[in-house]
């Protein structure tokens, strides 16, 4: 009896905690295609959160306070501060026979304009892989119709083949040519009533890949017969990295279906290195590291801080106020001059505005510039921001940008120690300082030629 008790107490325990439990949050930070949720205290490992607007995040980081989700769809239409709903469920996607001979994004949603996809099943994107025990080792083979893979390195079901070649070797093709040559094997059994062979079923899940690379391979697997064997799963390269990064799960979702139904299933991941770039890049804006980029490196912007890409675990928090006061547009000018500069290279005409913000972009861009070994006081860091924020390097030369900020930054060390010393001190530029900061400016500018 007292047992009964305490099983009663403990489930009416257990059930209170449950209804305390928060199922809505907001978003607290959106970046990239990633977004941090707060509140959400019962979310789970890839559980879908509805955001709003018919748009879905999958969750990827389970931190104290925080849920890092990446958005599948358009996260442009979401805001700061939206409401945030844990759904109880994991990524799905639809899986069946009803998806062959279909084009579909990564959430399995038809991109082929044929309706939509006939399936009731759905399976969740992240399974567990069954267990050793439960594979059979390999030896049935896969016919690849490939006649120097077929006769010396042959392929069986239930294995996993890595194809690596540089650029434009043929990877794809090999793929390709082993699809279609599945889809004659399936329908010459099918015809002769051998019901003794398994028919393999293909997917072809397309990483990052041109939109008229797919379509030649959807085109050759049409002409060939092959698409109603067929499915393709297709997050092009304009596809958000998250989009890209979730592909390859999507697509073994669906193969699983297969083999839970004793069937048999080719996938191909074209390509892998591509995803591998997806899944940085959600790690890196999930995690917050600070990004730096080649390309910046090279052209000689030292340290190659890639400012979209990197982000701040906590934020203007953490800055001076001084700093904060100065620094907070400058994160979205260079953003916006990166996209400017993009499209300037194009010869296209500017208007005076547009001009303008590519002026001060490459001026940020240089004064960011800076040699190592040669960490500036925030004091300095501070003025010069303010200066260039406020015009004074507008007149100034890109090429001489760099010889005015070490000019003022001695004029300041060596001759406006106090000003310095009262930014340090007060840590917020208030009315007076930044009249003070606007004398020294004026003054400096007068010696400079
Ligand atoms: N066996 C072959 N005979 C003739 N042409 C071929 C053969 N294999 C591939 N090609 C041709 O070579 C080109 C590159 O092939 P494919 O696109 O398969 O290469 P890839 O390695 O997948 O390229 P990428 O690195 O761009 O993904 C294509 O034009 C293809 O038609
Ligand atoms: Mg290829």
């Amino acid at each position: 009896m007292a047992d009964l008790l305490q099983e009663i107490e403990a489930q009416i325990a257990g059930a209170k905690t449950a209804a305390a439990k928060q199922n809505v949050g907001i978003i607290r930070e959106l970046g990239d295609g990633v977004a941090k949720l707060e509140g959400l205290t019962d979310a789970m490992l890839n559980e879908m959160i509805d955001l709003g607007n018919g748009i879905t995040g999958l969750v990827l980081n389970l931190e104290e306070t925080d849920v890092g989700v990446i958005i599948l769809g358009d996260y442009t239409q979401l805001k700061e501060g939206g409401e945030a709903r844990t759904t109880g469920k994991l990524l799905q996607v639809p899986v069946g026979k009803g998806l062959l001979e279909r084009v579909v994004n990564v959430l399995g949603q038809p991109v082929d304009g044929k309706g939509p996809i006939k399936s009731d099943i759905t399976y969740p994107v992240e399974k567990i892989a069954p267990g050793i025990a439960r594979r059979r080792s390999v030896d049935q083979p896969v016919q690849t119709g490939i006649m120097p893979i077929d006769a010396m390195i042959p392929i069986g079901r239930g294995q996993r083949e890595l194809i690596i070649g540089d650029r434009a070797t043929g990877k794809t093709t090999i793929c390709i040519d082993t699809i279609i040559n599945q889809a004659r094997l399936n329908k010459a059994a099918e015809a002769a009533g051998d019901k003794a062979y398994r028919p393999l079923y293909c997917i072809y899940v397309a990483i990052a890949q041109k939109q008229s690379t797919v379509a030649r391979v959807i085109s050759v697997l049409e002409e060939a017969g092959a698409m109603p064997y067929t499915i393709i799963v297709d997050s092009p390269a304009s596809d958000s990295a998250a989009n890209q990064y979730i592909a390859p799960y999507a697509g073994a979702a669906m193969g699983e279906w297969f083999m839970d139904n004793g069937m048999d299933a080719l996938i191909v991941y074209d390509d892998l290195s591509k995803h591998a770039v997806a899944y940085r890049q959600v790690s890196l804006v999930l995690k917050r590291q600070i990004y730096l980029e080649t390309d910046l490196f090279y052209q000689g912007v030292r340290p190659a801080i890639n400012v979209g890409l990197s982000v701040s675990r906590v934020g203007s928090a953490a800055q001076l106020k001084a700093m904060k006061q100065v620094a907070g547009q400058l994160k979205g000018d260079l953003a916006q001059f990166r996209e400017l500069a993009a499209f300037a290279q194009f010869g296209s005409e500017l208007d005076a505005k547009t001009l303008a913000q590519i002026d001060r972009g490459k001026r940020i861009m240089e004064i960011f510039k800076q040699p190592q070994y040669n960490p500036i006081p925030v004091d300095v860091q501070v003025a010069v921001i303010w200066a260039m924020q406020n015009g004074y390097l507008d007149q100034v030369p890109v090429e001489r940008v760099k010889e005015f900020q070490t000019k003022f930054t001695e004029f300041l060390t060596t001759r406006k120690a106090a000003l310095l010393a009262k930014i340090e001190k007060e840590k917020a530029l208030s009315d007076a300082l930044t009249a003070e900061l606007k004398t020294v400016a004026d003054e400096f500018k007068q010696t400079w030629k």
